[in-house]
């Protein structure tokens, strides 16, 4: 988090106009204007229909957004460690599975904690994927991917050697996986499995099209396109390892996101690139397309959730809660401490009548004993903690981080590092919370 100016004068309007025009263009710029989602890489995106959205990261945690106020509608710290994969269940629900090896199953409406839970991976579970009749598939680095049933049966799929890194259901309804052994394979319920492709270098990624092909990234770049009698096309220049695709619902266009931090829009079924869309650099971990395909979302190592136009690769901004809002909430405030601020107002408001959101509200923070807001549903480890947060217990907080200070909280993994940024916040909050 670093400093950005901020127009302070208010005297001439219009000398906005350049600025604004600049935050429109640039999306580096407008990037600042905006607070990270996570506390650390966001490894997984996924539309819950028009007005929600599951993200879910390194920072251990699953947010669940409202998409109608750019705020999080609910914190899970279920899984022990990184977050790494989210798929959706019939009737609006949805999965997440990580670093812990479990699947957690999860309820339409915002939860807690999972209505199910799935065991039985030895090692970390690196993707999922929906399929048809409710089934649910999983990839892990224990060497094997499992197929569940809705009933509890669960399939486990052996063969690859090494990590499973994806899987798939084909259009068909067979599972298709991937993995470092540079293979993929389709898995039919009789017979054996069939190998759909051998490439020699780790295979990262894959996509389901609706005419039956299947699209593989691999950790060279190369992106394949397995047509359903088996052809096999070769579509990108060689570059930087995909970490993840996504097909559109329509099977028009594909999505390639890469380490070297961008993301690729293939034109389909002929494979040219139609357009690509430049974040700030950063590896891109996840992409997924909204129900009606016309906006991409995308998460990665810059912590945000961002949302394009899938039609002409224009960035639509990331997720969150708009920093002129901020600003003009908070007149005479500290602006960077607003800055700062930013990372924070998604999950807290700061007054009472903004009410708590997925995080308790802030109003009157100094000198209030932790987990005390009434009618806030407190972490055990919060409910029962007896920290005073002052300026100083508040950034102790931040520099530890709220995994290390307050061990079992559900707030994200996540740290100020800058010293000034630190400041800054606690100043802000000293004019804020009062
Ligand atoms: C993604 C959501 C999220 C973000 C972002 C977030 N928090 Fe929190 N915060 C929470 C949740 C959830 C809790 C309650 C934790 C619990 O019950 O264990 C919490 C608790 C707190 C508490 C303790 C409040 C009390 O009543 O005891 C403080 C202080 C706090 N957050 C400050 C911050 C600050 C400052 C930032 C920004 C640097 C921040 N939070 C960012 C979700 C968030």
């Amino acid at each position: 988090m670093s400093p950005t100016a901020q127009p302070r004068d208010r005297r001439g309007l219009w000398m906005l106009v350049p600025l604004l025009l600049l935050f429109a263009a640039w999306p580096g710029a407008a990037e600042a204007q905006q607070a990270p989602a996570h506390g650390g890489p966001v490894r997984a995106v996924l539309p819950l229909g028009e007005e929600a959205l599951a993200s879910a990261g390194f920072d251990e945690s699953v947010i669940r957004w409202d998409l109608r106020t750019g705020h999080a509608a609910m914190v899970a710290r279920w899984h022990d460690g990184a977050v790494n994969a989210l798929a959706p269940l019939p009737g609006g629900g949805f999965a997440s599975a990580g670093e812990d090896g479990r699947i957690g199953l999860w309820p339409a409406a915002p939860a807690e904690a999972p209505e199910r839970v799935l065991a039985g991976h030895a090692a970390r579970i690196v993707a999922l994927a929906a399929g048809p009749g409710g089934r649910l598939g999983s990839a892990s680095w224990d060497g094997t991917a499992r197929v569940w049933a809705a009933d509890g049966a669960v399939r486990v799929l052996e063969g690859h050697l090494g990590n499973v890194n994806a899987i798939v259901f084909r259009a068909d309804g067979i599972p298709v996986t991937a993995g470092f052994d540079g293979t993929v394979r389709a898995w039919p319920e009789e017979g054996a499995p069939i190998l759909l492709g051998e490439f020699g270098l780790p295979q990262n990624a894959l996509a389901a099209l609706p005419d039956g092909s299947i699209a593989a990234g691999a950790v060279d770049g190369a992106l394949r396109l397995i047509a359903p009698d088996g052809t096999i096309r070769e579509i990108a220049e060689r570059g930087r390892a995909i970490a993840a695709l996504a097909a559109s619902p329509d099977g028009r266009t594909l999505a390639a996101a890469s380490l070297g931090g961008s993301v690729a829009l293939y034109a389909l079924p002929e494979g040219r690139l139609r357009a690509t869309l430049e974040g700030p650099g950063l590896p891109v971990w996840s992409v997924a397309f909204s129900a009606d395909g016309a906006v991409l979302w995308t998460g990665g190592a810059d912590r945000r959730v961002r949302r394009w136009d899938a039609a002409t690769g224009r960035p639509l901004g990331p997720l969150g809660v708009e920093m002129p809002d901020l600003a003009a909430a908070f007149p005479g405030a500290d602006p960077h401490g607003v800055q700062v601020w930013q990372a924070c107002a998604a999950c807290h408001s700061l007054t009472p009548d903004h009410g708590n959101m997925a995080g308790p509200h802030l109003h009157r923070l100094f000198g209030r004993r932790m987990g005390s807001v009434p009618g806030y549903r407190y972490s055990e480890r919060l409910a029962r903690g007896d920290i005073v947060w002052t300026p100083e217990t508040v950034a102790d907080l931040f520099t530890r981080g709220p995994d290390v200070v307050t061990p079992g909280t559900r707030m994200p993994v996540q740290r100020v590092d800058n010293p000034a940024d630190l400041a800054a916040l606690i100043r802000f909050l000293e004019q804020a919370t009062r």
